[in-house]
């Protein structure tokens, strides 16, 4: 299970649960309320459920029997959810590339480094509009074009299931393409086949990953006693009405190493916006990654300015492995696991950010597998949904990135470059 520790919080969370729970159960009716709605963009609900799309992931991975490599070409939304679970979850049975920028010597290497006969490209635009994305696969479509006779093969197209340049092409083409239903916004997308299809190929339980994820949706729906992501909806809201205007989430995981910068944009480009009264709202999301960065940030964390909540994501259970003898170490140490002292840094961190005034707390995985990923993701999720109610901003859109991407093109087409 997923489970919140608030030892080090210094408040007390019952009491505040009680004094917020109109404003909180106005939130969870007010979100549930636009469910179905046209346009409100809560499809992400829906996709652990989605069971059909699994097993059509599934019978296409089936029948790709070249792939040695698989390149994931896509940005944002389209990208970083793939990426956490391809690092956190994936087998290596297929070698996955994620391409998700358009820096030319790193395009360049991985170009030599494959063998268009043993590489499929997954392009992945929800708007099939996005400019890096699709200098990425032109890229690569020319690569497989030139590299191997039957590149409709090496190809499929993840995007929105009617409209944009991604879907016409793969209709024209006849290529094997997936949908990012219309209803799911591009960082509310990594259960639909832009985080499975990558996944199918690695090699991961993908029913396992959806199974945790219909547990978040199940403890969303439950009353505010027992309602995980009501709850550290809560715990983001009070630091901000604090003035804390950061949120640190501190993964204690290599292997879930890139789910902090998954939450950051989430948190970011959902929350960091306009309110309906037009007054600037948002906190600034910080990825960190323990306990690498107790030996870095953790320094600005407990003598720098007393503006942020850090959440730390710690696993409960691992592998038994044993720390032998060893030059230099303390005599209690041999014979304790390498999970002992990842826990103890965990917690030697969450102390002493309580001792100097941060806002701490801890969400706690059984284990790092997928049913668990499958729930920390969408309960991420809920939490930014919920949010995004207290705070009077629409959670779904992102005028902001739109402009940048309306500016890099209009610059593009005049010149575009660095002067
Ligand atoms: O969350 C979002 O909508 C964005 O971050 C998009 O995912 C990102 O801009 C990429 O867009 P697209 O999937 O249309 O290429």
């Amino acid at each position: 299970m997923i489970g919140l520790c608030t030892d080090h919080l210094g408040l007390d969370l019952d009491r505040a649960l009680g004094e917020w729970e109109g404003a909180l159960e106005a939130a969870r009716a007010g979100l549930l309320a636009r469910k179905g709605v046209p346009g409100s963009f809560l499809g992400w609900m829906d996709l652990p459920e989605d069971t059909e799309t699994l097993r059509a992931v599934r019978r296409y991975r089936e029948g790709v029997d070249f792939a040695e490599d698989l390149v994931h070409i896509g940005i944002g939304g389209s990208s970083l959810g793939a990426l956490a679970l391809e690092e956190a979850l994936g087998e290596g049975r297929v070698r996955v590339h994620p391409v998700d920028h358009v820096e030319p010597t790193p395009l360049k290497r991985l170009l030599d480094r494959l063998d268009p006969r043993r590489t499929l490209v997954h392009v992945v635009s929800k708007s099939g509009t996005t400019l890096e994305t699709l200098s990425a696969f032109a890229l690569f479509l020319d690569w497989l074009k030139k590299g191997t006779p039957d590149w409709r093969r090496h190809v499929v197209v993840t995007t929105d299931p009617s409209r944009g340049p991604l879907r016409r092409f793969a209709q024209e083409e006849g290529l094997a393409s997936f949908s990012i239903p219309e209803e799911v916004g591009g960082r509310y997308s990594v259960l639909s086949p832009v985080g499975l299809l990558p996944l199918a190929f690695s090699g991961a339980d993908l029913e396992a990953l959806l199974s945790g994820a219909r547990m978040a949706n199940e403890v969303a729906r439950r009353p505010l006693g027992e309602n995980l992501p009501l709850k550290t909806a809560l715990l983001q809201h009070l630091a901000w009405l604090e003035g804390r205007g950061i949120t640190v989430f501190m993964a204690y995981s290599a292997r879930m190493r890139h789910v902090p910068a998954w939450f950051v944009q989430l948190h970011d480009e959902s929350l960091g916006k306009r309110d309906r009264e037009g007054r600037r709202v948002g906190t600034t999301a910080l990825p960190a990654l323990g306990p690498q960065d107790q030996h870095a940030q953790v320094q600005l964390f407990r003598e720098g300015p007393l503006d942020k909540l850090i959440v730390l994501a710690l696993p409960l259970q691992d592998e038994p492995l044993v720390i032998p003898e060893g030059p230099g170490l303390p005599g209690f140490l041999p014979g304790r696991t390498f999970l002992d002292v990842l826990q103890a840094e965990a917690l030697a961190t969450e102390e002493a950010l309580a001792q100097a005034g941060q806002r701490v707390y801890t969400l706690t995985l059984d284990r790092v597998d997928a049913y668990h990923l499958g729930w920390l993701l969408q309960h991420l999720m809920w939490q930014t949904a919920f949010l995004g109610e207290l705070w009077g901003v629409n959670a779904f859109d992102q005028p902001g990135v739109e402009l940048g991407k309306r500016l890099a093109l209009e610059r593009l087409e005049k010149d575009g470059r660095f002067q």
